[in-house]
């Protein structure tokens, strides 16, 4: 073991003298620089702890792509200051250097035929353009052996492939050393799992590897995840008791035993796995090279179990380019506390692609979110704890008035993982319409500075109508059933939606039908809630409901969900005998699934009301339901 006193006492003095990073950039991505003051060269890469040291590695870019000078490695005492410790894994220019000290040490005792493997392998060209890659390293160390192994994406051409793809030997490279910090001796590059039940018209074969990750489990079983099938497929696959190869079963690994392929036809990328909580997570990206893509994470009971899907973890401004990075590893700093680590590529200029780290924050069901901080430490973590409310909280109210008289102005709270109960204060805000109905979400600040979103259903006992548009197609739906149960003929409509014709008194009363222009509207959505399926209306169409109403003062509410992720200037027009009583323009933001407006307005005699939804500009309008609530 190379790493010892000596590389501590180097570590605390080069930190002491030269660098004192006391925080992580975030989502800024500013340089991080080594104990030297240079750049730090671990892209796509990976960091733990072993015996009180962190160890970071990754992919050395000094040469932006080519040529690639092999795997660098950084150790830290703290995780804000790295210290370097070189290449661990070196290429070579030429075949003679592999009599070299360093080489010959190494692969020495190979046979000629066995050299030359390696050389292709670690060819790194003569001209720039040709030669290995190596992307996404990861290191484990095998509690068998006692040895660290290193695995990796392992691409580029050979000395006789040159001139071909980057990304079409697509192997996994597997490196030993006796000590964390090198030298690692690699074993080879290998094709791994062929399933024939994949389409491997993309690759001509199977086995294919391209980004990849390791995760070792707590009872010392470790997987290698690797997209592959031309990067359709996600396969997970158990490693050997040695940690050097997969596990086999069979004469060949065996599906649900040794490995499993999720994500099926899915095109992920960069997949970092991480357990909490007995649970299994795995954020990964799109498939758009260099360029960001939205992350999504999934959840399952065991690794070779079945993954669920749960969606972006990124919940702040940015969220759809990942804050403009890729997943490359999540480091688990305690328990509880977990670190998304993403490459911020810079396609043109590699070498100076940033790391951007991100505390993860998980809420009381075990999902997570990563928010878009900057400047933060690891004291964040105390201030990001999940928590369960122990206090209920109302989830059925009559009216928003009743709403706010019934929420608690404090909450007693228990933080995961521990016994003991808070008591803490809420300041509720309503950022809605006091005549809102349906599900409105509200947000309560806490005295110990966190805040909480609750979602409440609120059936209005003013309603007189309420038409869940498309429910003709979809079905009645749980709102209207419900509101109907509650209100019996209080509530006038016995369909959760119906066309205004003569003998109904209130409905659409625009034409609907299939896709083509000649009909004012159309079904649009699926799904059972009420926001999620409604109409659209045609080509400069508007989406109008008629109403019978007696004299009185009443309020619309409209609900609309954009489905195309357009935004809309639209108006709600409210008419009788022709003429405008009132109306309400308002825009619907491109990602709104929960939009809802309300107009007040008055009749001093029965009229038949016609509340009509249409564009101002741009994009014809959408409508997913409406009702009348009658003033008593
Ligand atoms: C990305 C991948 C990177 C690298 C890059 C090349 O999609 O995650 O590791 O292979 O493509 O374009």
């Amino acid at each position: 073991m190379k790493i010892t006193l000596i590389s501590l006492l180097f570590l605390s003095i080069s930190f002491n003298l030269i660098n004192s990073y006391s925080s992580f950039t975030g989502a800024e991505g500013v340089m991080m620089l080594d104990n030297n003051g240079v750049a730090i060269q671990a892209h796509g890469g990976q960091i733990q702890k072993l015996k009180n040291v962190y160890y970071w590695i990754g992919e050395d870019k000094t040469n932006d792509y080519k040529p690639c000078l092999g795997i660098h490695m950084y150790t830290s005492l703290d995780l804000y200051n790295w210290y370097d410790e070189g290449l661990v894994l070196k290429t070579m220019k030429t075949e003679s250097e592999l009599k070299d000290e360093y080489f010959s040490k190494l692969y020495g005792d190979l046979s000629a035929e066995e050299q030359y493997a390696i050389y292709e392998d670690l060819w790194q060209g003569t001209d720039g353009s040709e030669g290995c890659v190596i992307e996404r390293p990861k290191m484990l160390h095998c509690p068998k052996t006692g040895q660290y192994v290193i695995w990796f994406h392992a691409d580029g051409t050979t000395p006789s492939s040159s001139g071909q793809s980057n990304y079409a030997k697509a192997k996994a490279g597997v490196a030993v050393s006796d000590s964390p910090l090198g030298p690692y001796k690699l074993l080879g590059t290998y094709l791994l799992v062929n399933d024939d039940k994949y389409d491997h018209t993309w690759d001509n074969i199977g086995g294919h590897v391209r980004d990849m990750n390791l995760f070792k489990d707590d009872d010392g079983t470790a997987y290698v995840i690797y997209s592959s099938d031309g990067n359709t497929n996600t396969y997970i696959v158990k490693l050997n008791d040695e940690y050097t190869g997969i596990s086999k079963s069979g004469d060949k690994p065996v599906e649900g035993v040794d490995y499993i392929v999720t994500f099926v036809k899915n095109s992920r990328e960069a997949p970092a796995m991480f357990k909490a909580n007995n649970k299994y997570y795995m954020i990964s990206s799109g498939c758009t090279g260099w360029s960001p893509n939205p992350a999504s994470y999934a959840i399952a009971d065991s690794v070779l179990g079945n993954w669920q899907t749960i969606g972006n973890p990124c919940v702040d401004d940015g969220a759809s380019t990942t804050y403009e990075t890729q997943s490359t590893c999540v480091y688990k700093v305690n328990e509880g506390e977990y670190i998304y680590m993403g490459d911020r590529w810079f396609s043109g200029y590699l070498r100076d692609s940033r790391y951007v780290w991100l505390p993860i924050e998980f809420d009381a069901e075990g999902y997570i979110s990563i928010k878009k901080h900057s400047n933060w430490d690891l004291s964040i973590f105390s201030k990001i704890k999940p928590f369960k409310i122990l206090t209920n909280l109302p989830t059925e109210v009559n009216s928003v008035s009743d709403l706010k008289n019934s929420l608690p102005s404090s909450i007693i709270i228990q933080y995961i993982g521990e016994s003991t109960t808070q008591t803490v204060t809420v300041e509720w805000s309503f950022d809605i319409d006091d005549n809102s109905i349906a599900d409105i979400s509200i947000t309560g600040s806490l005295s110990i500075e966190r805040s909480i979103i609750h979602n409440v259903q609120i059936f209005d006992k003013r309603t007189i109508y309420f038409f869940d548009s498309g429910a003709g197609l979809y079905g009645n739906g749980d709102y209207y059933t419900n509101l109907k149960a509650k209100l019996g003929s209080k509530l006038l409509n016995n369909e959760g939606d119906q066309a205004y014709i003569k003998g109904t008194q209130a409905g659409y009363s625009s034409s609907l039908g299939g896709t083509d222009d000649n009909v004012d509207i159309s079904y649009k959505g699926t799904g059972n809630d009420i926001w999620s399926h409604g109409f659209w209306a045609h080509g400069g169409k508007n989406i109008v409901y008629s109403f019978e109403l007696k004299a009185g003062t009443y309020y619309v509410n409209e609900g609309f969900f954009e489905w195309w992720n357009t935004q809309r200037y639209m108006k709600i027009t409210v008419s009788a005998g022709g003429k405008e009583i009132t109306n309400k323009t308002f825009t619907l933001g491109k990602s709104d699934t929960r939009n809802q407006q309300s107009v007040k307005f008055s009749l001093t005699s029965t009229q038949i009301v016609t509340v009509s939804v249409s564009k101002t500009s741009g994009s014809d309008p959408v409508l997913s339901w409406i009702s009348i609530l009658q003033e008593n």
